[in-house]
């Protein structure tokens, strides 16, 4: 019995596939190799395809005697969303709902979907519960949402599946083997380091005069290997389901961008150069899990604090300016 990674080989994708295999789960890996690595699959079976070859895909799963699929594959960029919507749709939904096709010709029926807490919007609550109703504010937000509803729609048909709803995924393998690579990453800790590390790189804190303590953004930060381990505990959890469950992936601990900033200073021993700038369209102003439906059902909770991710992600880039090159 294996487990299909699709999109295994990038940021989160690499470190499930090591958790994965910890849990003693043979893995297969599908990626296009277009936005990933094939150094960070770490010598695991790598095939490289489009998860909308369904041809490809049904071969995989019968050489392969594929069991259940964990999909990452897909485009993640927010801004570029906006500016290009149709590639989104496409490669997001339509090629999902190929695959889908293809697993459930196969008799597949255990899937785990990477979702994101960008389906909530603008949270009305932080913390948020799973109860919170959706509001996507980008078109990447709203692919995530619709892949959600197509398999809450596909449970009928015998597709069992958890949706996992990530928060802000950072940091890096303990062992720096495995992160992030900060020429193609958009997210804060990557850019913060990048301040740290590369002279030549600008860092603009995007508003200082939000309604929280500080007056910077909060957002929930969640240890990339722990984000892994909710994988290995979402397939756990459908080895007995039968049902659809969308479940919150956050530590549930809300962090401002100052307190992110003073952590990375304490921990490079060095001020963090950068300037404030005005507010960023679209930015909601706090969001953070809450985490007890993973804890309570999937047997789930974050093991990692902030110094963990910081220091981790420290390690990676003082270590990996050029990623994986
Ligand atoms: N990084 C985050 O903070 C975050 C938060 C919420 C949700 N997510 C979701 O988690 C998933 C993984 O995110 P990531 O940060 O590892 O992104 P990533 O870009 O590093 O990895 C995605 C991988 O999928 C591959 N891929 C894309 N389209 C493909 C296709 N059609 N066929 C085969 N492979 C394809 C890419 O080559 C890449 O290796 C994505 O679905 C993303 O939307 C990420």
């Amino acid at each position: 019995m294996t487990t299909l990674v699709t999109g295994g080989a990038g940021y989160i994708g690499a470190h499930t596939v090591r958790a994965l295999k910890n849990a003693s789960r043979d893995v297969v890996v599908l990626d296009t190799l277009e936005r990933g690595n094939k150094q960070a699959v770490l010598g695991t079976k790598l095939i490289v395809g489009d998860i909308a070859d369904q041809k490809l895909v049904a071969k995989i799963c019968r050489k392969y005697k594929v069991a259940e699929v964990v999909h990452f594959a897909a485009y993640k960029a927010v801004g570029e969303s906006m500016t290009s919507p149709m590639k989104y749709w496409q490669n997001n939904v339509s090629s999902t709902l190929k695959l889908l096709e293809t697993l459930q010709a196969q008799n597949i029926s255990r899937f785990v979907f990477s979702s994101s807490a960008s389906v909530y919007g603008t949270p009305k609550t932080s913390p948020t519960t799973e109860n919170e109703s959706t509001n996507p504010e980008s078109v990447y937000a709203e692919t995530k949402l619709a892949v959600e509803n197509i398999l809450k729609s596909l449970t009928a048909g015998g597709l069992n599946s958890v949706s996992l709803r990530y928060f802000n995924a950072a940091g890096a393998s303990s062992d720096n083997k495995i992160g992030e690579d900060w020429t193609t990453s958009q997210n804060l800790i990557p850019r913060v380091m990048r301040a740290l590390l590369d002279d030549k790189f600008k860092f603009e804190v995007f508003g200082n005069d939000y309604k929280t303590p500080d007056g910077t953004c909060i957002r929930d930060y969640i240890h990339v290997e722990d984000l892994a381990v909710a994988h290995v505990k979402a397939l756990e959890y459908l080895e007995s389901a039968r049902n659809t469950l969308v479940c919150n992936i956050g530590t549930g601990n809300g962090t401002s961008v100052t307190q992110l900033l003073e952590m990375a200073e304490e921990v490079a021993k060095r001020k963090v150069p950068h300037t404030i700038g005005a507010r960023r369209a679209g930015d909601p102003v706090s969001v953070y899990a809450d985490a007890t439906l993973a804890r309570k059902v999937l047997n789930w909770q974050s093991t990692h604090d902030l110094r963990s991710i910081i220091e981790s992600a420290y390690n990676w880039h003082s270590t990996h300016p050029n990623g994986y090159r």
